[in-house]
């Protein structure tokens, strides 16, 4: 009911501050300061994204908000205690870094928490509750929203410190998932926002491997995708740390490529192109691809290309793009519609 909702809201809220004061003002708070500020975050971005530290002692949240007139019960269900079998309480986060997890009206639904060291899970999530919903969610696009709106751009990254960095170097436009996976929901959230989205995962295997994934997943909600690469397995967070704000835009977000240019690359690598079946082969996933795309300009610029390539006409790869192609129907009307309301938005705005 929506009652139960609002003090599940304010007790979040009420234990943010708590968690925060905890970590800025007190000693049991200093590793955990010290550890953030070795890793170079500001003052200042700890007080905007409301840093925090829970402290490993029993009882903290229990007693805080008992205080405020909270039943342990609505603790449990906002996921702030687990219970024990032998009826006791425990509190979730203990010992570790607290990352406040905002809806996109800015009010904090849940926390991530991040091991000090090397203690796993590396993060630990809040469960899913009645106001949290970890596919429904994205991470700082309360702040970022107005940027994203003027910019027709989201940048996504893939973890809470990779945002933060990104902000603190004066790029306030990017959000990030819980982890690397976008769900539908996500997508098409994203997409009404933005025609673009930038994807800018950790420059290591799994971020590559996500990459692909994720722009497979927003290419279907009708977005425009592009692959920034961040050199030498750095993630975006440890770039801007060592290199700043200013070349991570230049030389990392500027010199993203559209998907399908990446996917080219990614295909070629894989495939033999001195053999002929695999150069067909080749051609046909491309073909593929290509026939996702929304923008017939688009289309035709990639066949071009393959035209060129493989000296083939583009009359015989448009005629084997015209099988791939997704109905007129499935495209659905309703989308384009909305894309081109969102337009002439923007021109006015
Ligand atoms: N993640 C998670 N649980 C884990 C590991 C990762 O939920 N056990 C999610 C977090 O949202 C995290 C993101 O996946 O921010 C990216 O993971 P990773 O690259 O491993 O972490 P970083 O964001 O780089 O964190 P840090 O810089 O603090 O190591
Ligand atoms: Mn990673
Ligand atoms: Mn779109
Ligand atoms: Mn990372
Ligand atoms: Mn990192």
């Amino acid at each position: 009911n929506d009652d139960g909702t609002q003090r599940m809201l304010e007790a979040h809220q009420w234990l943010s501050k708590l968690y925060h004061h905890l970590l800025v003002n007190t000693a049991e708070g200093k590793e955990a300061l010290h550890y953030l500020t070795e890793r170079g975050f500001t003052r200042e971005a700890i007080d905007t994204f409301q840093l925090g530290y829970a402290p490993d002692r029993p009882g903290v949240v229990a007693t805080f908000l008992e205080k405020k007139g909270y039943h342990p019960q609505e603790m449990v269900k906002a996921g702030l205690l687990s219970s024990t079998e032998n009826g006791e309480y425990l509190d979730r986060f203990r010992g570790r870094i607290i990352f406040p997890l905002r809806n996109h009206l800015g009010k904090t639904v849940a926390f991530a928490g991040r091991s000090l060291g090397d203690g796993q899970p590396k993060y630990l999530n809040s469960p899913e509750t009645s106001v949290f919903h970890k596919g429904k969610l994205l991470y700082n696009f309360d702040l970022a929203r107005g940027y994203i709106r003027k910019q027709n751009t989201i940048v996504l990254l893939e973890g809470y410190a990779d945002v933060i960095s990104a902000y603190e170097g004066g790029i306030k436009g990017s959000i990030a998932t819980m982890g690397t996976s976008v769900t539908p929901a996500q997508a098409q959230l994203m997409n009404r926002y933005a025609e673009k989205v930038i994807i800018c995962y950790d420059g290591d295997e799994p971020g590559i491997e996500a990459s692909v994934k994720t722009a497979k997943e927003l290419q279907k909600a009708g977005i425009q995708v592009y692959i920034a690469r961040v050199p030498n397995r750095q993630d975006p967070d440890e770039f801007i740390k060592a290199e700043g704000g200013d070349r991570f835009k230049k030389e990392v977000l500027d010199t993203s490529e559209p998907f399908v240019g990446y996917l080219m690359r990614y295909y070629r690598s894989r495939y033999n192109l001195q053999s002929e079946g695999d150069r067909f082969d080749y051609i046909e996933t491309v073909i593929r691809e290509v026939a996702k795309l929304d923008r017939a300009v688009e289309r035709e610029y990639y066949l071009q290309e393959i035209a060129n390539e493989f000296s083939l006409s583009l009359e015989t790869l448009k005629e084997e793009m015209a099988k791939w192609r997704p109905k007129q129907k499935d495209l659905g009307d309703n989308q384009s519609q909305q894309r081109y309301t969102k337009r002439s938005e923007s021109q006015t705005s």
